[in-house]
């Protein structure tokens, strides 16, 4: 294994990535020890325990609380081993399926952790998906090997065909469930015991006499032809492919016994790659250019209830960031003032007064920054590649009260630029309609609109169900569309036009009246 860190380069030092899993698979408890052994916390269970506390401060998190879920992206920045790594949470529930999606296009690399007992699961499978679209290095982590596991050659085997990305076992495990007692490192021939994993030990083979006491209560010929057999017929790790996404090492571990987690951290280190270069319209905008540029891929509003503010989240893609400077906001060519950019730990957040390609900060605003937005030092330029999607559920928001229309009207605005849900506004003058991929979006929705604006509302039923972008290259013909289904068109947030279709039949029945009008379900924000 490579590693291309050069320390006085504080872009090569930098991994920025996420963890990707389904729910209950271990990534709290992986988070925890990670942060654990950047010093970030002092005692495991803190990040849980910080989760509980915000919540109870803080009231539209009542949602978060009476289920039980995180509804909360984050960032994690810690420092290990000269390295910086940033850790940017996902949310667990799919309802808030999008706000993951956004994070992911901010990550240079991601763990994927399976429960060796379950092997891949329909939400690691989809998060797998959105990884692959761009290429994003993925480590694996086959976690809880304490318990019963199923065979390892079946979950490597699982791996590669359901996921179609090739397995390289860095380490094999030594037993499994009550007899896990470590894993052994296949290339370099060493062992980490469970007991007491801070260094790996040499030893001779997979015959050395050490496995027998280890393996006591185990068959241990079994446990040799198992290497054996990895060792022929198992792949070897390949950087270049790591790097191109073809092929994921992987470790296997216990995350509650605090196992196998160091060979997770130092393999991010050696070969994760430093912050990769980012796709904006027209050019590739290098890590290591000189000029400041980067992109907002989340926003947040109320994470501390002491102060109601909204912090716009932004992956750094080249140059330096410094507290202070004066950044132009591509939308709409106005230059902002990063007077107060954070860092954010696990238990803290603090001015940052420097930041570099691959970091993640958060920019304290008043609705100024929008999700998608792109800042530099004066070019401009757009990033791609933070995606909006076409909802699954539309619903009409009502108001009892007439005259607070127009307030309502600004704080869907508002709340849709955080990303909450989408708008849609109807051509024909009706009221607007929101759309969300996830059924919990909406009662967030409603209870941030009564928390925060005073705003009581009610949902109706609305005769769409689906809806698409449409596009043409013949704006005639776009418009010709658009009369013709004036009643099914609105504009979104950013004035795009947009088809709602009562269902996937009528829609492809639309589609195919009306060839020259592309139907899109993914639209980068702009
Ligand atoms: P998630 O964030 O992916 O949803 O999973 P989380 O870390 O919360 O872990 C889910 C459950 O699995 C937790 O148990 C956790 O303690 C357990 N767990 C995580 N890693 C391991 C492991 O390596 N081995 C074993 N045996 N268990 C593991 P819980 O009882 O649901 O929660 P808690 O009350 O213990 O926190």
């Amino acid at each position: 294994m490579t590693d291309q860190t050069r320390p006085d380069d504080p872009v090569s030092i930098r991994r920025t990535f996420a963890i990707i899993s389904h729910p209950d698979a271990g990534k709290t408890t992986l988070t925890e020890k990670l942060l654990l052994f950047g010093g970030a916390i002092q005692l495991a269970g803190e990040v849980k325990a910080k989760r509980n506390r915000v919540n109870t401060r803080s009231d539209w998190m009542n949602i978060e609380r009476q289920r039980g879920i995180s509804v909360m992206t984050s960032v994690m920045t810690f420092e290990y081993d000269g390295r910086v790594f940033n850790l940017l949470d996902t949310p667990g529930h799919e309802d808030f399926s999008e706000d993951t999606y956004r994070t992911l296009t901010a990550v240079d690399s991601a763990i994927m952790v399976i429960d060796a007992a379950k092997g891949i699961e329909d939400r690691t499978r989809k998060l797998f998906e959105v990884c692959r679209l761009r290429d994003i290095p993925i480590v694996t982590f086959i976690n809880k090997m304490d318990r019963e596991t199923r065979d390892p050659f079946d979950l490597l085997d699982e791996i590669e065909k359901t996921l179609a990305l090739d397995t390289a076992p860095v380490t094999w495990p030594i037993g499994r469930g009550k007899d896990f007692a470590g894993t052994y490192n296949l290339a370099q021939n060493t062992i980490r015991r469970l007991d007491g994993e801070v260094e790996a030990t040499p030893v001779s083979g997979p015959e050395d006499k050490l496995f027998d006491e280890l393996l006591s209560q185990y068959d241990v010929d079994e446990w040799r032809e198992e290497v054996a057999l990895a060792r022929e017929g198992l792949r070897p790790f390949d950087l270049a492919a790591f790097r191109e996404g073809h092929l994921s090492p992987v470790f296997f571990g216990s995350a509650l016994r605090n196992f196998g987690v160091r060979d997770l951290i130092d393999s991010l280190g050696a070969i994760a790659p430093p912050p990769r270069a980012q796709e904006a319209e027209g050019r590739m905008v290098e890590a290591d250019e000189r000029k400041m540029t980067g992109f907002i891929f989340k926003i947040q509003a109320n994470m501390d209830p002491n102060h109601r503010d909204r912090i716009a989240f932004m992956r750094v893609c080249s140059g330096k960031l410094t507290r202070g400077m004066k950044a132009k906001l591509v939308r709409t060519g106005k230059p902002i003032t990063l007077s107060a950019p954070q860092f954010f730990f696990a238990q803290d957040r603090a001015i940052a007064d420097e930041a570099y390609a691959g970091d993640v900060v958060g920019i304290p605003n008043h609705g100024t920054l929008r999700i998608g937005d792109t800042l530099s030092e004066g070019e401009q330029i757009v990033f791609r590649g933070v995606p909006s999607f076409a909802p699954e559920l539309m619903r009409r928001v009502k108001i009892g009260d007439a005259m607070k229309q127009k307030k309502l009207r600004e704080a869907l605005q508002q709340l849709a630029e955080e990303g909450v849900v989408q708008l849609f506004i109807p051509f024909d003058g009706s009221g607007a309609i929101v759309g969300v991929v996830g059924a919990l979006q909406l009662d967030v929705l409603k209870e941030r609109l009564g928390a925060e604006y005073n705003l009581p509302i009610d949902y109706e039923p609305v005769r769409f169900s689906i809806c698409r972008w449409v596009e043409a290259d013949d704006r005639a013909e776009l418009d010709k569309f658009m009369t013709a289904n004036n009643s099914a068109m609105a504009n979104d947030l950013d004035g795009a036009p947009v088809f709602m279709a009562p269902s996937p039949f009528s829609l492809q029945y639309d589609a195919e009246r009306w060839p020259a009008i592309r139907f899109t379900d993914v639209k980068d924000y702009q």
